[in-house]
This record gives C-alpha cells, structure tokens and sequence, in this order.
C-alpha cells in the first residue's frame, strides 16, 4: 500500500464517488493489516478520500451520521423548532445533534457572545441544524475532507456566524482558548491518536469550556477513553451516556422498507462498485452493521467474498461523553 496524503484525493480536481472506493480498498488493505495496520497518515489519507468520495455524490440536506431516536429529544426540538424534523429529513440526525448540544450545561438561549467549534463536522448540515437551535456569535465547522468543506462553505456559511474550514483533529488550526464548547459526532473512531484529539480539543477551549463528544466504540477504542479519562490532563469529565439503543432505534428506522432513508438513497445514481463497497441499499452507512441487519444483496455479497471484510462489525456501544475544560 502506498497510500499517503499526497496520494490522496488532489485539491485541484472535483472529488469523484471513486476516491470512496479507492480509500476504502486502502483502509481494507490485507498486505497492511499483516503488517500491523497501516500508518496514522496512511489512515489519515485514505479517510479523506473516503469522504472527498461521499461529499461528491451527497444531496442537500445530508447528515452522515447513525441518527438516534428519542420521542423526548423529538419533542424538545419541535419545541425549539416547530416542524423541523418532518420537512425533507426523516429527524434522526438532527436528533443526535441536539442530544450532543443538549448535555452542555449551557441553555440554548445562553450562547450569546460564545463561540463553538465542531471537528469532523462532514458537510456542515449538523452544525447548520445546531446554529438554528443556539444563538451563538461564532460557529465553526472543521473537517478533514476538502471537498466536505467546500460544498458547506458553499451551501451554508454566513460570515462569523457559521463558517467552515479544513483541517485534522489531531492538530486543530485555531489559537489556544478559542471555544466555549467544541462538538464531535461520530467522527473520531476515524482519528489514528484520540488522545491527541483530546489535548488539541482542551487546548483550543476557553477555560470552564465544554467538550461534547459523541462516538461509537470497540470494547477495545472504549477501554482506551477509559483510560485517557483517568489520566492527568485539562479535562475534567463530568457526565457519560451510554445511547447505543437510542442509536440503533434510529438505524433500524432507516433501514425500514420504504423508510425516508432508502427513499433518498435509492434515487441517487451511483456507481455499481460503490453501492457494492456501501451496501447494496446504503445499509452500510446507515449502521447496518451495528444492528446485525443485511441487505439479500449485501448477504451474497459477503458469502461469495466479492466485498472487503467490514470493519464495523467490531462496534458495540454508542455512548456521549462530555468534559469541562479545568479553570
Ligand atoms: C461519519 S462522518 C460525521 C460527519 C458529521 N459529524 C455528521 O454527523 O454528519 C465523520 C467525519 O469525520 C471526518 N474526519 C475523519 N477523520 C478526521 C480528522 N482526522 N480530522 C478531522 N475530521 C476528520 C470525516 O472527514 C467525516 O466528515
């Protein structure tokens, strides 16, 4: 494998739906995996195609996350937003966003004069759909994927108020004590050092600051939080949700016959090749793995070893974590 940064997808040239094919052949590599795993900037590259791929191809209105479904988190946010989650959206995304801004201690009316920051924000929907719900001065998008970026600076920025910018969670492009509250939704499995996203996180955070971190976890990527929790550092941690069946409430409701999800995903036009490395149907994305569901197709797919072995089968729990920066 001789993936790279510089082999990644060019900066100069529009992200195509096979950058998604080539860095999922690269994360998927077998002569790597003998070799111990590929290198953190092979990761790093091979990511970022990924998502270069998936932004190429991504309607308006497109989360990329899992979802979560709660009737209480549905009703606080018609509260705050009467109707959003009804209209072009099946709410499941918007849902796993309020319930990342919902365990800041701050009100949502009390953002006045604050900045937030989000890394790994994809195409920048969710931290649309959050600046809606808090009156924040400054809003900031930051993520990996050029092309991600681009299409939400494009789309949905609005001067300070929300605004995006490339760059990797492992070392933000922001000044120390910038945020009053850094969010990230289902974004750093994907980062080779979590505990250097941590440092970086608490060091771009004002003192007294919030961290609303939200993932999914291995037994394995959990016992590793656990543990940089218990270590010595700028953060204190002051609350941990375990939403893993609120998360597969959602994707099971997308993955329903006929659900808003498999309507909007089959419209698109992509590739054979890429909806064989996604899933048939988008079960892929849409957590199918996480739930233990199977597309006919994708079932085939697997038995006959036409599609690379899937790494996500490794995940068992979805939990949200949230930490105070030391005064
Ligand atoms: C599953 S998507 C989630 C996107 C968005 N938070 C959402 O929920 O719609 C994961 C995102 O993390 C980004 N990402 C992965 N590694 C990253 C890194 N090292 N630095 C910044 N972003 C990264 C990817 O480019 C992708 O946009």
């Amino acid at each position: 494998m001789t993936t790279s940064t510089q082999d990644s997808a060019p900066e100069d040239r529009e992200a195509t739906a096979e950058d998604f094919n080539s860095g999922f052949r690269k994360l998927n590599d077998e002569s790597e995996t003998r070799r111990g795993g590929p290198e953190p900037e092979q990761i790093k590259g091979a990511i970022s195609e990924i998502y270069n791929g998936v932004a190429s191809w991504s309607a308006k209105g497109d989360f990329w996350n899992w979802g979560l479904h709660d009737e209480e988190v549905l009703a606080e946010i018609d509260s705050l937003l009467p109707g959003c989650c009804q209209h072009d959206t099946d709410g499941l995304s918007e849902q796993l966003y309020y319930q990342a801004l919902r365990a800041v201690p701050i009100p949502v009316d009390g953002y006045a004069g604050k900045s937030v920051l989000e890394v790994g924000c994809g195409l920048g929907e969710g931290l649309n759909f959050a600046s809606r719900l808090v009156n924040a001065s400054e809003i900031v998008g930051m993520d990996l994927s050029q092309a991600a970026i681009d299409r939400a600076n494009a789309r949905l920025s609005r001067g300070e108020q929300l605004r995006f910018a490339q760059g990797d969670a492992e070392s933000l492009p922001f000044p120390d004590s910038t945020f009053d509250v850094v969010l990230n939704v289902e974004s750093s499995h994907n980062y080779p050092d979590l505990g250097g996203f941590l440092r970086e996180a608490a060091r771009v955070l004002k003192p007294g600051g919030y961290l609303s971190h939200v993932d999914l976890f291995t037994e394995q990527s959990n016992a590793h939080l656990v543990q940089l929790k218990q270590e010595d550092s700028e953060l204190d941690w002051i609350e941990e949700i375990d939403i893993t069946e609120r998360v597969r409430a959602a994707i099971r409701k997308r993955l329903e016959p006929g659900s808003f999800y498999r309507q909007n995903f089959s419209a698109k036009k992509l590739p054979l090749k890429t909806r064989i490395m996604m899933g048939s149907g988008g079960s892929h994305l849409a957590g199918a793995d996480f739930v233990g569901h199977r597309d006919l197709l994708d079932r085939v797919l697997e038995a006959t070893r036409i599609r690379p072995k899937r790494i996500q089968t490794e995940y068992h729990s979805y939990r949200h974590n949230v930490a105070r920066k030391k005064a």
